[in-house]
């Protein structure tokens, strides 16, 4: 099976600064793939020679199974592009934008009006169809930029950091449309800065830092190789007696147990088996009366910390 993407040993340099680093990527057909990563991490770089905009420093790439030194024209007949700036008329309207666009891609009359009316149904902007676009809301403007990107019909969709700035409405419809795009067949390669919607979102993410591809999985897989594990925090009225917390510790052979005046931590790497319920059902038949129990998950946030001691937020 051809990937949707490859690259070898992918450097872009400015000047002595490398941007990025070595990326060795293969992305596949119909995957929604997640580059996380904080500003300045060389997303948007790699976005921009992922679709031709911008000539590598060195390394390969192939989009499609063509290479992107060659077959540049054919690549981006068959990718579309949501930029990080937003790039479209305000002083237009929707369908006057894609009329525009249509137009660059020597797309018939007819064919322009039949996608530009199909695609404004998708990203809910039918209604506005008419209406000049410098007053939509973000969110309005984002979902016009993707309608943009879609005319042409392309089978890669490249969105960089498509909900930032947005208010959480709009970057919860921008986020289903880009589930229902993909459900469609349609490769996506996503950017964001946000480890929650990486998450969510993403059948895989790889991790990016200073250039470099740090580590690569789902997130599932991340958060279990590289995550803190799970907390089990659990609160109770009384003392807790000793065979009980032995009983406990047994349970948790490899985890870490931290009893405080009327809590009980536990830190495990992994909860699978019913551990969280044969825990509670101890207590349970011991007479000790829970008051609340906690179970938090690793997150994404805490795979980035512990790759690179330092917040994603930053
Ligand atoms: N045209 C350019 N000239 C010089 N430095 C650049 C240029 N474009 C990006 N950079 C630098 O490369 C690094 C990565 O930038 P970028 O790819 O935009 O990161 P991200 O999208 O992850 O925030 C940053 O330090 C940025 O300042
Ligand atoms: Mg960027």
């Amino acid at each position: 099976m051809v990937n949707a993407i490859e690259t070898e040993k992918l450097v872009k340099r400015f000047g002595n600064f490398t941007a990025v680093d070595g990326l060795n990527l293969r992305i596949q057909k119909g995957e929604l793939f997640g580059f996380l990563g904080p500003n300045g991490a060389g997303k948007t770089t790699t976005i921009r020679m992922l679709t031709t905009l911008m000539k590598p420093t060195s390394g390969n790439i192939k989009i499609a199974g063509y290479d992107i030194n060659t077959q540049a024209d054919f690549i981006r007949s068959k990718i579309g592009v949501v930029p990080q700036t937003f790039a479209l008329f305000e002083e237009l309207s929707p369908l006057e934008n894609l009329q525009f666009i249509g137009e660059l891609y020597s797309m018939s009359e007819s064919l322009i009006a039949k996608k530009s009316e199909e695609l404004l149904k998708i990203v809910s902007l039918y209604e506005k169809r008419n209406v000049v676009s410098g007053g939509f809301s973000g969110g309005m403007k984002q979902r016009l930029s993707v309608a943009a990107s879609l005319l042409h019909d392309p089978e890669i969709l490249f969105m960089d950091e498509p909900t930032t700035g947005l208010d959480p409405q709009s970057r919860i419809s921008l986020r289903e449309l880009t589930t229902r795009l993909n459900k469609t067949g349609m490769t996506v390669v996503y950017t964001t800065h946000d480890m929650e919607e990486a998450d969510k979102l993403c059948d895989r993410i790889a991790i990016m830092d200073k250039g470099k591809v740090m580590v690569e999985g789902t997130s599932a897989e991340l958060k279990s190789k590289f995550g803190s594990g799970y907390k089990i925090l659990i609160s109770y009225d009384g003392t807790l007696e000793q065979p009980v917390l032995t009983s406990i510790k047994k349970m948790v052979p490899t985890g870490k147990v931290s009893v405080y005046a009327d809590k009980l931590e536990i830190h495990v790497q992994s909860i699978a088996g019913g551990l969280v319920f044969s825990i509670s059902n101890l207590l349970s038949t011991k007479k000790v009366k829970v008051k609340e129990l906690l179970v938090s998950e690793p997150t994404l946030e805490e795979v980035f910390i512990n790759l690179t001691s330092k917040n994603l937020r930053d």
